[in-house]
């Protein structure tokens, strides 16, 4: 849907992803990611990935996001925007998909590459069968 830009939440969903970005620690890969939610009332909550040189402490931007937004009370979450300048398209992994189907279940998950041109995905596409007890 290459008009998302043309919205104004959109619009802010994709500063505030670029923004973060710039604060993505990731020494070892130097693959730098910013996510962003947009939850209701308007509030949005972005994360960047977080690397460790023990390597699999890393911990992933969705994650990062997910965690601020759920300290701070929010349970609404709408849309999902990923962002790295150095892959064309990211899309989760799957640990982060299984976390973001605890809480999001329904979520859409839109990815921008570095021309500002998104790809859509729906979470339960992403992930069929999570994990679940
Ligand atoms: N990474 C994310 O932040 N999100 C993803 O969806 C995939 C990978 C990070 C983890 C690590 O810092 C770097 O990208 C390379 O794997």
């Amino acid at each position: 849907m290459a008009v998302l830009h043309k919205n104004k939440i959109a619009k802010k969903l994709i500063r505030a992803v670029k923004d973060a970005v710039r604060l993505s620690y990731a020494p070892y890969s130097r693959i730098t990611v910013a996510a962003g939610f947009y939850c209701a009332q308007g509030r949005i909550y972005t994360g960047v990935n977080i690397e460790n040189s023990s390597y699999s402490l890393t911990m992933c931007a969705e994650r990062v996001a997910l965690y601020k937004a759920v300290s701070e009370g929010e349970k609404n979450f709408m849309l999902l925007l990923l962002y790295s300048p150095q892959i064309n398209f990211i899309t989760p992994c799957g640990a982060c998909l299984q976390v973001l189907r605890e809480f999001a279940p329904n979520l859409v998950i839109a990815t921008m590459n570095k021309n500002e041109e998104f790809k859509f995905y729906l979470q339960e596409a992403l992930l069929t069968k999570p994990f679940k007890i």
